[in-house]
This record gives C-alpha cells, structure tokens and sequence, in this order.
C-alpha cells in the first residue's frame, strides 16, 4: 500500500448499506465498490457474513464476494462473526476478516446474542484460521463510547475489550461510536486509556457514527493523538439495526475534505468520489444529504 499519511478504512458498502430496508441489488453494491476503488480508497470493508435473518441485506454476501472484481492493493474485508461465518467467507475467496464485539454486555447481546467472553471464544476460531491462511484481521470494539441499552460505558471496559482481541492476535481494532454519542473529550479519556495499556496508535483505528454532528470534532482530537486511521462512509450512510437511535457514519467526502485542509495525504480523489456516492444516494432513492456532498469540494474562482 503506497505511503499515506491517513489510513481511510472504507464502511460504506458494508456498515453503510446493513440498516436500509429497501433491497439493493447485488449488481449496484459491486458497481459502487467499483466506483470506491476508482477513487482511491484502498481498504473496502465489502459486507458480512452474519446471519441472513440479521443483517437481510447483506443476505448476498456469498454472491458479492465471489463475483467481486478484486482490484491489485485493495483489501476487502468482510465481517465474520462465527465458524459459519468463517466458512462462508473462506469460500467466497475472502482474504480479510472482522471480529465484531462490544465493550457493553447488552448491546453484544441485542447485536450477536453472546456475552463479551462468548464473543472471545467465537471468534478464535476465526483469528486463527486468518493466522494460518495469512489474512489480514481486524477486532471492533462497539460501544466505546455509549451504549444504546446501558448508557455511559467506561473507559475500563474498552481497554479490557481491546486486549482480549489483540490477545487473538488481531492486527488492528477499531473503537466503535456506535451510536454517536462522543465528544472530543471522550475521545482524548478512551484513547487516553488504550495509550496508556500499552497499546500503539497503529493498532487503532476509530469509527465514528455522526448521529450528533461531533464526528469531524472526533477525528480532529484522535488526530492530534496520533491515530492515524478512519472509518467512513461515502455518502454518510449506516447504522446498526440493533443500536436504536444510531445514524450514519462520518461521511468519507466530509472526512476527507478535513484531511486535505490538515495538509495530510489520504490517496483518494475528492471529486471520483463524490461519484461513487451520487451512486449510492441513487441505489438508496433518496437525495446525497453529507456536508461536502452538497458543497463539493472548494474551489479558488
Ligand atoms: P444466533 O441466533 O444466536 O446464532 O445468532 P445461532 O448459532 O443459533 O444461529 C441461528 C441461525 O443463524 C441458524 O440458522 C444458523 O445456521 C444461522 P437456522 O438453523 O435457524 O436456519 N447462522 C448463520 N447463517 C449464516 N452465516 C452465519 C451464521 N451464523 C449463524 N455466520 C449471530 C448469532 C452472531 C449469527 C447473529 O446474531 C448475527 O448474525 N449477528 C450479526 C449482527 C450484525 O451483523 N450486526 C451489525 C454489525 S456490527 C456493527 O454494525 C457495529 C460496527 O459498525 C462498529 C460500530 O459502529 O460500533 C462494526
Ligand atoms: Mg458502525
């Protein structure tokens, strides 16, 4: 992967689409992760192997995957939340697995009816085969922030979370808004606390939801913390169905857009993308409604 300043971790096709009701083909998803990696972005988290009665619409993973165009020095993980999960994966040619878990006992519940150390032992099947078949992986860390079900969640909790997946050996986490409840204070108090474990700011990546507006404020105060990699989504689609009250993630064009004015490389073209989510915005039937979408990017007259 050409040297970047700022990983972009691409959730739009995966985390973006999993909460819309109306269906969307598996033809527009492929065309919009082609559009993705046209503009540059080289990590596509592409969808889920989850139950289908969970997630329906990503119900076509094992098509997705098999017919994707895999384009060189993209990755495209998927999520895998079990061995079914892991073996449906493996056969659709994936190379890159999520472990998915939660740093609250209800919303780990409510999302994939296991407790936090259930989830541990699900998933170890999963990291291991990704060891031995020399898959890249990554462990979400939901919740870090707020719990739809619980409320506060400390700081204690995702520490205690985020070493029981680097413990499986995972090669990155990713510390999960859920919900969208964070602020810049929050974000120096968890981040603060993983630092402080012994934990390097390459192993971490932060996933904002931006149901309150604050996620741009989010990445600015991780930025000036060190980390350097960022979940979006293009168009500022997603939330999970089981996080009531969640909107979409910080839209990749507004994060984008902040990271140009920070003078840091990201690898993705600006304009490329906003075609890739006039796309999605079109497959979803509704009006591209993110800052930077509406705005375009600035241009000196
Ligand atoms: P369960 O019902 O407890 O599990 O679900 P089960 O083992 O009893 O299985 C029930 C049925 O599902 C069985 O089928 C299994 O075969 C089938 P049946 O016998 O009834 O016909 N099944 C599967 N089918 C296909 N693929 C599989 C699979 N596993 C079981 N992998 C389970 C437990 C984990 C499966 C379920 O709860 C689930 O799939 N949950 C996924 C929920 C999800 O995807 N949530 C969204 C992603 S997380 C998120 O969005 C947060 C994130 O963005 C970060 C953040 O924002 O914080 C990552
Ligand atoms: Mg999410």
């Amino acid at each position: 992967m050409a040297e970047r300043d700022v990983r972009i971790y691409e959730v739009g096709p995966r985390d973006g689409l999993q909460n819309e009701k109306a269906p969307i083909s598996t033809e527009a998803k492929l065309r919009f992760i082609g559009l993705l990696a046209d503009a540059g972005l080289r990590e596509i988290e592409a969808t889920s192997f989850v139950s289908p009665q969970a997630i329906s619409q990503l119900a076509d993973a094992d098509t997705l995957m098999a017919n994707l165009e895999r384009r060189p020095g993209v990755r495209y993980p998927v999520l895998v939340p079990n061995e079914r999960g892991l073996a449906r994966a493996e056969a659709a040619g994936a190379d890159a697995v999520c472990v998915f878990t939660a740093a609250s006992e209800a919303f780990t519940r409510a999302n994939i009816n296991m407790t936090i150390a259930e989830s541990i032992d699900a998933f170890r099947p999963v990291t291991d085969a990704a060891h031995q078949r020399g898959w890249w992986s990554r462990g979400y860390v939901s919740t870090a922030f707020g719990c739809p079900y619980q409320g506060e969640v400390g700081e204690a909790a995702v520490v205690g979370v985020a070493q029981q997946l680097l413990e499986l050996g995972v090669d990155e986490l990713s510390i999960g808004d859920t919900i969208g409840v964070a602020g810049p204070a929050d974000v120096r108090r968890v981040v603060r606390a993983l630092l402080g474990a012994g934990i390097a700011p390459e192993q971490l990546a932060m996933h904002f939801h931006d149901t309150r507006g604050t996620a741009l404020a989010n990445v600015s105060t991780a930025l000036e913390l060190g980390i350097r990699c960022f979940d979006a989504s293009t168009g500022g689609t997603g939330g999970c169905p089981y996080a009531p009250g969640a909107a979409g993630n910080l839209a990749s064009e507004d994060l984008i857009y902040l990271l140009e004015r920070e003078g840091l490389s990201h690898g993705v073209d600006l304009d490329a993308l906003l075609v890739a989510a006039r796309d999605v915005s079109e497959s979803l039937g509704r009006p591209l409604a993110t800052k930077v979408g509406r705005a375009g990017g600035w241009r000196v007259p």
